[in-house]
C-alpha cells in the first residue's frame, strides 16, 4: 500500500526495473514483459519513461505483449489501445516497434489471431512478468465476470459496467463504444511467472476487497491471483476503502 496513484507508479516502475536489470536480458534471452492500458498504469509507464532516459533502464532487449484490444475499432483510432501504448509508452522508450505483440483487433479471423497470440507467447518462451490493472468489475484484462478461470486469448463481449466505465474515453457516449474486445484470459496471465498489478482509486476498492478477503471466485477474476504462487498488488490507500 502506497500513499497515492503516484507513489504506487515508481513503486511499480523501480520493482520491474530492478526485475529487468537482474534478469540481464539479451538478444538471445529477452525479457518478455506483459503489459496492460487504462488509467492505473500511466504513472508506472511516466516513471519507466524517466528511467529509461536517467539511462538506469532499457528496452532493447524487452518483448511485450498487450492484455487486449478493442475489436473493430481502427487501430489509428485515438482510444485504441495501440494508439494509447505507442502515446503513453513505447514512443518514448528505447523499445524496438517489432519487439511490441498487441492483439490486432481488426484482424479477419479474430479466433486465428487469438490463437496465433497465445503460440506466440509460448515461442518466446512464456511471460515473465504481467502488469495488469483492473476494472471496477474486478476484471483483469478483459476477462470480464463470469470468465473462465481456465480461458486462453479469445474474444470477449464487455460488461455493461465496463462500456459505461470506458465511455468517459469516447466522449461520454456509451454508443460509441466498442462491445467486443480481445484479450488474454485468466490462464494466460496466470501462466506467467510473476504478476504484478495495479489499483488505484477508491472506485476500484469493492473489486479489490472482493478479489483478496474471499474465495477464487469467476465473478472477480482478479481472485484467480490468490492462485498464483508470485504475485503482488501495489495499490494507493483510497483503493483501501473496503478492506
Ligand atoms: C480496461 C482494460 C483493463 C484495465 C481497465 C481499467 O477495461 N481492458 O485492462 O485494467 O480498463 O482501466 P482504468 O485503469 O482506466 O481504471
Amino acid at each position: 500500500i502506497r500513499d497515492d496513484a503516484p507513489a504506487v507508479g515508481d513503486y511499480i516502475a523501480n520493482y520491474i526495473s530492478k526485475r529487468i536489470n537482474e534478469f540481464a536480458p539479451t538478444a538471445e534471452r529477452p525479457f518478455v514483459l506483459g503489459l496492460p492500458t487504462g488509467s492505473s498504469p500511466i504513472p508506472t509507464y511516466k516513471a519507466l519513461i524517466k528511467l529509461v532516459q536517467a539511462g538506469s533502464l532499457s528496452f532493447k532487449h524487452v518483448i511485450t505483449f498487450n492484455m487486449d484490444e478493442y475489436v473493430g475499432l481502427p487501430r489509428d483510432h485515438s482510444e485504441s489501445y495501440h494508439t494509447f501504448m505507442f502515446r503513453e509508452f513505447f514512443s518514448h522508450v528505447d523499445i524496438p516497434p517489432s519487439q511490441v505483440n498487441i492483439l490486432n483487433g481488426n484482424a479477419e479471423d479474430l479466433i486465428g489471431e487469438c490463437n496465433k497470440y497465445e503460440a506466440r507467447i509460448k515461442a518466446v518462451g512464456g511471460i515473465e512478468l504481467f502488469l495488469g490493472g483492473i476494472g471496477e468489475d474486478g476484471h483483469i484484462a478483459f476477462n470480464e465476470p463470469g470468465s473462465s478461470l481456465a480461458s486462453r486469448t479469445r474474444i470477449k463481449t464487455l460488461a455493461f459496467e465496463t462500456i459505461l466505465a470506458n465511455a468517459r474515453f469516447f466522449n461520454n457516449d456509451i454508443s460509441m463504444v466498442p462491445r467486443m474486445a480481445l484479450t488474454v484470459g485468466v490462464a494466460t496471465v496466470l501462466d506467467s511467472r510473476e504478476v504484478v498489478v495495479v489499483v488505484t482509486g477508491q472506485r476500484k476498492s469493492l473489486a479489490l476487497s472482493k478479489a483478496i478477503e474471499e474465495g477464487v471466485n469467476h465473478l472477480w477474476t482478479l481472485s484467480a491471483l490468490q492462485l498464483h504462487p508470485w504475485a503482488l498488488i501495489v495499490v494507493d490507500e483510497d483503493a483501501t476503502a473496503e478492506l
